[in-house]
């Protein structure tokens, strides 16, 4: 949801910033931008589109400088134009600033300064007024007459943002220099991320730490009301009160590595190869196979507190949500503990009733999804205690919840969750057996739900070499209007989670159902061209699932079913192609049938031409409401 990448040191900014953009691509494409400081001089080459864009503009022209500021736009208030695309200036022309997030009273800050009677705003963005607002401020704190040493430059301009940032409501992550003020960028943030990267006389600043991972492993991850004065060769943290802020340089977890595309064509390709790899480090070191059970000491509570914990609420957004909504199945059969479901968007604005020893998980892969943490927060206010299932370790959900469990899936770029699901789910598995060993579960049932999760990466392998038969699939269907998934119990949310997929980047329409209610309604969009893609594996449900796809052939209706074991032969006459994944227990089967449906989306897309990594409209991490 927009990316913001500054620079102040002494190398040329341009190819930095340049850099910085085209890794933080999969927040925002809409258009991008930069601002970059020369003398007394900006220079400033912005655009609609992608950063190759950008990129050919500063070719042609190149900026120089070696400090300034760059941005990637997802489109929030105006359309994707030249005009509405960062950075932007203030009344004087003096100040550029780049913003992710929204300011929700913009309209009352552009009429209090259109009042003012001098400000002409070139674009329909909230981000124009908060520049024209900051160098309002600013200007109007300029001594009448006489010099004014640097240092009180800067200081003026650290005040006018925090004056500024007192009047917005909303969220931001902001970063902004001055043509006046040599070597020196503000940053700051409320709800959208920043993070300040620290090298040896050069820092940065980002909205996320692969957009400089590759300069520095040093890093502050900034907090909400943060004002970040950077330097050369210094920097300094207050918040926007005017108070000192307390800071911690910590280690980034993954290098500039981690972060290749490598051989693969797509980085949704990769991380879909990566799953076996991720299960097992969700797994690492957090099963005891001597008393069958997990070991979760992130969730920082004792063992009476985790006996007394008598109902769960899991929350979150897109992809989190569907695994949440296998994380209930999961914790009503191992633990018995009744469970609910809750999107995050609606759960922070309504008064769910809660009972005292309600324990709440926010679930998220970028620990930053604005509506999950809503929720979060507003679960906190309410004094329940709230968990955090999250990858991005220094994100705001991580860092407000009151303990959690990391899944250590390593980054995730595609927009389309894929490995980030699978962690969700196996983390959601380890929670279920460490409550249901606290309850009614045996040793022997701990000692077999641990070996069905240990054979899980040696299934993904498996179920991986399935990839090439997809692909096959993919082409014949690739001309359907759509698709339907169909499934029961566990494998239900995998219906719901394929059909996200599919139309995410295929742009198809897409549905998923419970099997059982297609009789209801759904059947009547039954047809030749439709394909039904039914999650039928071998497990107590199957025979159910059976007459389901009889309901769908007898109307012609074209069958892909994802089986396992022997059931395979069964459905050979009545689906039209059938893929088989391992055997495994239903509560970790979820985790093996998603892949071949991540693949079905995947081939479909590319054989569609679509753009896979970055699907229309849509950005990775979505930190507006
Ligand atoms: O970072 P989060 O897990 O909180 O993201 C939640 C959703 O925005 C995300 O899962 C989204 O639905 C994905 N693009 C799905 O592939």
């Amino acid at each position: 949801m927009c990316g913001i990448v500054g620079y102040v040191g002494r190398s040329e900014a341009g190819p930095i910033l340049l850099d910085g953009l085209r890794r933080l691509e999969y927040r925002g494409y809409d258009s991008a931008g930069v601002a970059i400081m020369d003398g007394d001089r900006v220079e400033t080459r912005k655009c609609a589109g992608r950063i190759a864009e950008l990129g050919k503009l500063m070719t042609e022209k190149p900026p120089v400088g070696t400090y300034g500021i760059s941005h990637t736009r997802w489109a929030t208030h105006g359309k994707p134009t030249d005009q509405n695309a960062h950075p932007h200036f203030d009344g004087s022309g003096k100040l550029a600033l780049v913003h992710n997030g929204v300011i929700e009273n913009y309209q009352a800050l552009k009429e209090d300064l259109l009042r003012e009677g001098e400000h002409i705003f070139a674009s329909e963005t909230d981000t124009e007024v908060l520049a024209h607002l900051i160098g309002s401020l600013y200007d109007a704190s300029a001594p009448a007459n006489g010099y004014v040493p640097p240092q009180n430059e800067k200081s003026r301009l650290v005040a006018a943002v925090r004056a500024a940032l007192q009047q917005v409501i909303g969220t931001y992550g902001i970063a902004l220099v001055h043509r006046d003020i040599p070597d020196f960028i503000v940053g700051a943030r409320r709800g959208s991320p920043l993070v300040l990267g620290v090298g040896k006389e050069e820092n940065f600043l980002a909205s996320d730490v692969s957009a400089i991972v590759a300069y520095t492993r040093d890093a502050v991850y900034l907090n909400d009301f943060d004002v970040v004065a950077v330097e050369r060769d210094k920097f300094e943290i207050s918040s926007v009160a005017g108070e000192g802020g307390n800071y911690e340089v910590s280690k980034v977890e993954f290098t500039d590595e981690d972060i290749k595309k490598g051989d693969y064509p797509h980085y949704m390709l990769k991380e879909i190869f990566e799953q076996a790899g991720s299960v097992r480090d969700a797994m690492r070191g957090r099963l005891s196979t001597d008393e069958c059970t997990a070991k979760l000491g992130g969730l920082d509570m004792t063992a009476a507190q985790l006996r007394d914990v008598g109902r769960i609420v899991l929350t979150g957004c897109g992809t989190a949500l569907h695994a949440a909504m296998i994380g209930e199945y999961i914790l009503e059969q191992l633990a018995g503990i009744p469970t609910e479901v809750e999107f995050a968007s609606e759960f922070r604005h309504r008064n769910t009733p809660m009972t005292r020893d309600t324990l709440v998980f926010a679930i998220s892969q970028s620990g930053e999804t604005a509506d999950t943490l809503g929720a979060l927060r507003e679960s906190r206010r309410k004094g329940y205690r709230t968990l955090g299932i999250c990858n991005n370790v220094a994100s705001t959900i991580a860092r407000e919840s009151d303990g959690g469990v990391y899944m250590h899936a390593g980054p995730e770029i595609g927009v389309a969750a894929t490995k980030s699901f699978t962690s969700q789910v196996t983390i959601l598995l380890l929670i279920g057996l460490l409550l249901g060993r606290m309850r009614h579960l045996s040793t022997s049932e701990g000692s077999h739900i641990i070996g069905a999760l240990e054979a899980l990466p040696d299934q993904i392998e498996q179920t991986l070499k399935l990839s090439d038969e997809i692909r096959g699939i993919a082409r014949k269907y690739a001309a359907s209007p759509g698709m339907l998934f169909f499934g029961r119990q566990f494998n239900f949310p995998i219906g719901l989670e394929a059909a996200l997929k599919v139309k995410e980047i295929t742009y198809l329409f897409s549905e998923g159902h419970p099997s059982a209610e297609l009789k209801h309604g759904i059947i009547a969009l039954v047809r030749p061209e439709l394909p039904s893609v039914f999650i039928t594996p071998d497990d107590a449900v199957f025979s159910k699932n059976l007459n389901n796809m009889e309901q769908v052939k007898a109307r012609k209706g074209p069958i892909i079913a994802v089986t396992s074991g022997a059931c395979g032969d069964r459905l050979r006459g009545i689906a039209n192609d059938v893929i088989t994944i391992p055997s495994a227990p239903a509560f970790v089967t979820p985790i093996l049938s998603v892949i071949p449906l991540q693949l079905l989306a995947y081939h479909l897309a590319v054989e569609l031409g679509r753009d896979v990594d970055k699907p229309r409209n849509l950005a990775k991490s979505v930190t507006v409401e």
